[in-house]
């Protein structure tokens, strides 16, 4: 399975991903740090049950991009 990689604001959709996925990294990191810091219920939720299931989806979908550009092409 090939997906597409439209250009968007003149880079490819798979640069974006990565940098989408750079940024929710440092966000998910910045929350478990935060976390440990202060007792507050709603990093916890958004730490432990949003930001990293969306981390790794977005992740994903971009290695599988990198993956497509180095072997299948
Ligand atoms: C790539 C970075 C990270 C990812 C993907 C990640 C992911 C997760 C996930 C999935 C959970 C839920 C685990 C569970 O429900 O048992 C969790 C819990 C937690 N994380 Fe992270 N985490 C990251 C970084 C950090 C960092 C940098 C810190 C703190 C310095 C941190 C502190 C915690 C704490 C305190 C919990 C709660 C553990 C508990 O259930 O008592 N995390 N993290």
């Amino acid at each position: 399975m090939s997906l597409p990689d439209p250009i968007i604001f003149s880079k490819p959709l798979h640069v974006w991903l990565g940098i989408l996925t750079l940024l929710l990294l440092i966000i998910q990191i910045s929350l478990g740090i935060a976390m440990v810091k202060t007792a507050r219920k709603n990093l916890y939720r958004i730490h432990t049950k949003v930001v990293w299931m969306v981390l790794i989806i977005v992740a994903l979908i971009h290695a599988y991009y990198g993956f497509q550009i180095y072997f299948l092409k």
